[in-house]
């Protein structure tokens, strides 16, 4: 563990828009420097940074926050990766607090095994591009392939020479020990002897989020039919086939940046589609899609096209790996390409902007997609039509998302032809199969939980009394604050499709509540609330200064009470989110429009939830008959919502 003091020394040192600079091209404006927003495309300049504050500030993302804050979004680092990087460039000597021993002997061993993959990396670069051999195989086998000399330098793509140990005693004779390289896997021990994993291979690193090289993938160069295609590095302390993701180091940047993640199946797809242009692409490497992976990939986006290649036998089986995809709230579209293609022919043989083209027109709704196949292949054969519903359904049932699901079902029935009582009636029976099986489980455990389980019960939350005392508190503690608050204005685009635009204005912090709850045409549904509310807002209207203990007295003792328990709970306000990830702000007040705007867009959250609520309801009451408008009404209000946690997720 990092100590405090190379922490605070670290704080004290780096210079945010030194560090920034690195990534940004940025410059002077006024006290502070600008540039185009790292994390959008943009043309005009909206990333401020301010070297007085230390803060720095993405007005087309909403995202901003200190020096380590802005490692964590751009680089993906986790809090000590982004403590070790900045160390690291202001030559800061990290002191390691005391570890365990057998903390430390684990941190030391996986530390070697870093160490000798990393050699190894090396190594096969060396053979690859400064033997006579290297060049003439391995070296031309990649350049017929079609990769630049740029393309095999940046996936470090190397050479294992065709002799029994030639990497192994190099390694050796520069001191790595026989251990290591025996638990990485890149040297086979039997007995004696040793011998190198890797012979007469392609070889391709395989790296971690942050760059590590954690293991190797090694392809044949022969046509031997009975040798494997590929080789990998086997499990070891430092390689988790499951959790690594092919390519994602490259990747993370782009996938965050399009919102979207390509997922392909081989090494060769990833080089290509990166190669051609397409940099947000990553592959699990030919084994099936594991929770973890999945996972790596929702840190950056909750948006996964998946690629299949055109003479995909498996398919069918593949889909159901997706449905892990699903369970994970992720929106999945899938695409497939022509007979006999795969992402890498097809990327080889067209430009970035047909690849571009193909892609867009191409990838289709995973549900959807899933619907048709299988409505193709189930035509006139009752039976199957059967298999087909529960499968189609039990997808379905994996979305967490209950007004997504209603609307898939709706589609299903639409594209399967079959009617929406049977899928919903399936669905009913899964999802009660599911609880079943998960009350049979919890009961095992009821008992050690019963004590906790009746406290959640009882302090069951009221959201909207909740979010209207936070909207009184804030007017108490801030209502007279100018602040500059980012909004988003809903706007059609060409395509004629809802998006948000944002727009910054300064203005008064219960002039913009005001505002924006007149919009919505909301009422506070607590009458205490109500009355305050207005209360304040006169307050505020006539007399700017509002000193708090003098309104306090005007109160009549019930709201005086109320007011004054808001008060005393002090200001432990949403900075939570920044506790958690360690980040503290230098200056609270940078965070009231963010509280602000935070609340608002909640309340409006539940509100919207609430009215799409009703509209369940009225279809519930037609007795399955489906009402078009009512639906198109529901999709509107879903769409919003998922605009809103958007924005939502922006200002957290
Ligand atoms: N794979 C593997 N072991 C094998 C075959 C395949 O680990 N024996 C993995 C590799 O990660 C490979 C992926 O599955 O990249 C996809 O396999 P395949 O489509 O056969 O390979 P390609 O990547 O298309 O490789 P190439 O184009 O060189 O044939
Ligand atoms: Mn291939």
């Amino acid at each position: 563990m990092i100590s405090k003091s190379t922490i605070d020394k670290v704080y004290e040192t780096a210079r945010l828009e030194e560090v920034i600079g690195d990534f940004v091209q940025l410059k002077k404006a006024g006290s502070n420097f600008k540039g185009l927003s790292p994390f959008s495309d943009e043309r005009s300049p909206s990333f401020m940074v301010s070297p007085v504050k230390q803060i720095w500030k993405d007005f087309s993302s909403g995202k901003g926050g200190n020096v380590v804050a802005f490692l964590m979004e751009h680089e993906h680092f986790t809090y000590p990766e982004a403590i070790k990087y900045l160390a690291k460039k202001y030559n800061i000597e990290i002191e390691e607090i005391e570890q365990s021993n057998e903390q430390k002997e684990a941190a030391n061993k996986r530390e070697s095994l870093y160490l000798v993959s990393e050699y190894a990396n090396t190594y096969f670069q060396n053979i690859l591009h400064k033997t006579d051999l290297g060049k003439a195989i391995g070296l031309s086998y990649f350049k017929e392939r079609g990769f630049t000399s740029e393309t095999i330098e940046k996936f470090g793509l190397g050479y294992a020479l065709d002799e029994w140990s030639a990497f192994t005693d190099s390694a050796i004779k520069k001191g790595y020990k026989l251990e290591f390289l025996e638990e990485t896997g890149l040297t086979i021990v039997k007995g004696e002897k040793q011998f190198d994993r890797f012979k007469a291979r392609a070889i391709f690193p395989i790296q971690s989020m942050s760059g590590r090289v954690l293991g190797f993938g090694a392809r044949i160069l022969t046509n031997d039919k009975k040798a494997a295609k590929y080789l990998n590095s086997p499990e070891s302390d430092i390689y988790h086939k499951s959790k690594v993701l092919y390519g994602i180091f490259h990747a993370k940047q782009s996938i965050a940046k399009e919102d979207n993640c390509f997922l392909v199946e081989g090494y060769t797809d990833v080089i290509q589609f990166h190669q051609r242009g397409i940099h947000n692409t990553v592959s699990s490497s030919g084994t099936a899609l594991t929770a973890d992976q999945i996972r790596l990939i929702n840190r950056l986006t909750k948006n996964i096209t998946v690629l299949f290649d055109g003479d995909a036998a498996g398919m069918r089986a593949s889909l159901r790996g997706i449905d892990l995809i699903l369970e994970q709230g992720m929106n999945v579209k899938i695409c497939t390409f022509p007979e006999g293609e795969d992402p890498d022919s097809f990327a080889k043989q067209n430009t970035l902007e047909e690849l571009r083209e193909y892609l867009s027109k191409n990838a289709k709704d995973f549900i959807q997609f899933k619907a048709s196949v299988l409505y193709e292949e189930s035509k006139g054969d009752p039976i199957k039509k059967a298999d087909t519903i529960r499968d189609i359904v039990n997808s379905i049932s994996k979305i967490p998302d209950r007004i997504k699901t209603e609307i898939y079902i709706r589609e299903c029935a639409r594209i399967m032809d079959i009617s929406e009582e049977v899928l919903f009636s399936t669905l009913a029976q899964l999802t009660k199969k599911e609880q079943k099986e998960a009350n049979k489980d919890a009961k095992k455990e009821q008992k050690a939980f019963e004590v906790i389980k009746h406290q959640q019960l009882t302090k069951k939350v009221d959201v909207q009394y909740v979010l209207e005392r936070k909207i009184i508190e804030i007017l108490l503690l801030y209502g007279n604050k100018v602040q500059s608050f980012e909004d988003l204005v809903l706007k059609e685009n060409e395509e004629g499709n809802l998006i948000l635009e944002p727009i910054t204005q300064e203005a008064k912090v219960f002039e913009k509540i005001y505002l924006d709850l007149q919009d919505d045409e909301m009422q506070f549904s607590n009458e205490q609330f109500k009355i305050l509310y207005y209360n304040i807002v006169d307050t505020l209207n006539q007399d700017p200064g509002f000193p708090i203990e003098n309104f306090v007295h005007t109160l009549d003792q019930s709201l005086a009470g109320e007011v004054t328990s808001i008060l005393m709970e002090d200001e432990r306000y949403s900075l939570s989110d920044w506790e958690r990830k360690n980040i503290f702000p230098k200056n609270k007040q940078e965070t009231i429009s963010q509280l602000v705007s935070e609340t608002i867009l909640n309340l409006r959250c539940f509100l919207i939830e609430q009215k799409v609520n009703e509209f369940k309801q009225k279809t519930l009451e037609q007795k399955g008959e489906i009402n078009r408008e009512v639906l198109e009404e529901v999709k509107d209000y879903s769409g919003l919502k998922m605009l809103l946690s958007r924005k939502l997720n922006r200002v957290l």
